[in-house]
């Protein structure tokens, strides 16, 4: 059912040191920073030749990833995002399996205007699993 990994999403607590470690550390690719209030995060897309990493950092007091960082003050791996070719097939299979999808179960628009749905980490190895229809 799944594709191709879209990206490894990464929570930071300062966006512009984190930047800097890709940029100059590791010579990546990194894109200015993006806000996206609708989704409580700023991002910065680091571009690899076979996926990307994004960059997140918690926009605004509601911000989802806020409790995250709490937990993890030096940043950490937050999910995994998979495309899908057809992402109501995807959670329809899902379901019948038992995994738990997070919210109302509604496909949302994504970081990348693209629809999502995001899965329960107890039902997939301890990591919340984000899918997108490619
Ligand atoms: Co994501």
């Amino acid at each position: 059912m799944i594709g191709r990994l879209n990206h490894v999403a990464v929570v930071v607590a300062d966006l512009a040191a984190a930047s800097a470690v890709y940029r100059d550390n590791l010579g990546a690719c990194v894109s200015e920073p993006i806000a996206l209030p609708e989704h409580g995060v700023t991002t910065v897309f680091v571009e690899l030749s076979n996926s990307k990493i994004e960059l997140l950092q918690p926009l605004g007091e509601e911000s989802p990833i806020r409790k995250f960082l709490t937990r993890n003050p030096d940043g950490g791996v937050h999910h995994l995002c998979f495309e899908v070719d057809d992402i109501y097939a995807a959670r329809d299979q899902l379901k019948a399996v038992g995994a738990q999808v997070i919210g109302d179960g509604e496909p949302r628009i994504g970081a990348h205007s693209k629809p999502v749905l995001f899965l329960h980490p107890k039902d997939f190895c301890g990591t919340l699993i984000e899918l997108e229809q490619a």
